[in-house]
């Protein structure tokens, strides 16, 4: 079958009709691909090796280590005794983790009745801190492993835990005894919200666990993706955390990734842009559907799934 990513050079982006068209066309089947898989799981581990530094750790980055800015020209933190303490001894993501859950937040998971299967998953990752109230149970489950959170959500949501540390604990029980993975180290601005929210949920004996993400790993895996077309100021969290699981996962299935208007069924129904509001982002900023594609592209390889239909 001759699909569109092998008509088009990668430069050129499909357009929306287009990739609806491949969708439909691939229907619901899905075959798992061993060797795709360890063929993915190689690349990234050489490339970006994220068992190892996803997370800045203990050993990978001792006391007076540079961690230098992925976001940022020429800015760095150097490890001190301040911040040594705060980091987790070693690398908690340890291979062989088996079914793994990466959950976007694309407004195609409303109704898509994936809760349960992605409940179902060893480890389930989730970004930007979702909400995960009763409302959305069905769609989007309730287990969490491992979430995100954005130095700017803390700035935005809980007005950099200046005042409104209460509030932000609280929402944080949604989380459960997850990680909290904090990209502290990307943007200057960044790292010290990230540490406020380490000490505030130390403070409240919380039982999740702040990781900070590695400057390094986030630097590896936005080159790995450029290398493969994807033209964007930064990757989605989407998408690193899909690097992530791909490199640490034995079976890796992708909710919510759907960064279209319009829906793939045959109606077209429209789509929000979240599960939970339709605020888009900035359009300059992320890459959305050129991540789609090389995401659908493992997904026909059989080297991930991706779950745009309704589970149930
Ligand atoms: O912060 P960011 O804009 O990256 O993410 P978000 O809006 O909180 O959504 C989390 C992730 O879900 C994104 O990083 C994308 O990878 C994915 N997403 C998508 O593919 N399609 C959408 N309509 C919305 C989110």
């Amino acid at each position: 079958v001759l699909c569109w990513f092998y008509v088009f050079p990668v430069y050129r982006l499909p357009s929306y009709e287009e990739i609806v068209d491949e969708v439909s066309r691939q229907g619901h089947a899905w075959r798992k691909n061993h060797t795709g898989i360890h063929v993915y799981r190689k690349l990234l581990t050489e490339c970006c090796d994220p068992q190892r530094i996803f997370a800045v750790t203990k050993e990978n980055s001792p006391i007076g280590k540079v961690l230098w800015y992925d976001g940022e020209l020429y800015k760095s933190h150097t490890v001190s005794n301040d911040t040594y303490p705060l980091f987790v001894q070693d690398s908690p993501l340890r291979r062989p983790l088996k079914k793994c859950a990466v959950v976007g937040n694309g407004g195609v998971l409303r109704h898509s009745g994936c809760g349960r299967d992605i409940d179902d998953a060893d480890f389930v990752m989730r970004c930007n801190l979702p909400p995960l109230s009763k409302e959305y149970m069905e769609d989007v489950g309730t287990r969490t492993h491992l979430v995100t959170a954005n130095p700017s959500i803390i700035e935005k949501r809980f007005q950099n835990l200046l005042w409104s540390r209460r509030s932000f604990v609280e929402s944080m029980q949604a989380y459960g005894s997850s990680y909290v993975y904090m990209p502290a180290f990307s943007m200057q601005p960044g790292t010290e919200p990230s540490l406020r929210a380490y000490h505030t949920l130390a403070d409240a004996r919380s039982n999740l666990t702040v990781l900070f993400a590695h400057p390094d790993f986030l630097r590896s895996v936005g080159a790995f993706w450029r290398g493969r077309g994807v033209h964007a100021r930064r990757l989605s969290t989407g998408l690193f955390l899909a690097s992530l699981a791909l490199g640490v996962c034995d079976e890796v299935t992708v909710y919510g990734f759907w960064p279209f208007a319009a829906g793939p069924d045959p109606g077209r129904r429209p789509v929000s842009h979240h599960y939970y509001d339709d605020v888009l982002p900035y359009k300059w900023f992320h890459a959305m559907p050129e991540e789609f594609v090389q995401l659908w592209r493992l997904h026909t390889a059989g080297t991930l799934r991706m779950r745009v239909d309704q589970c149930s």
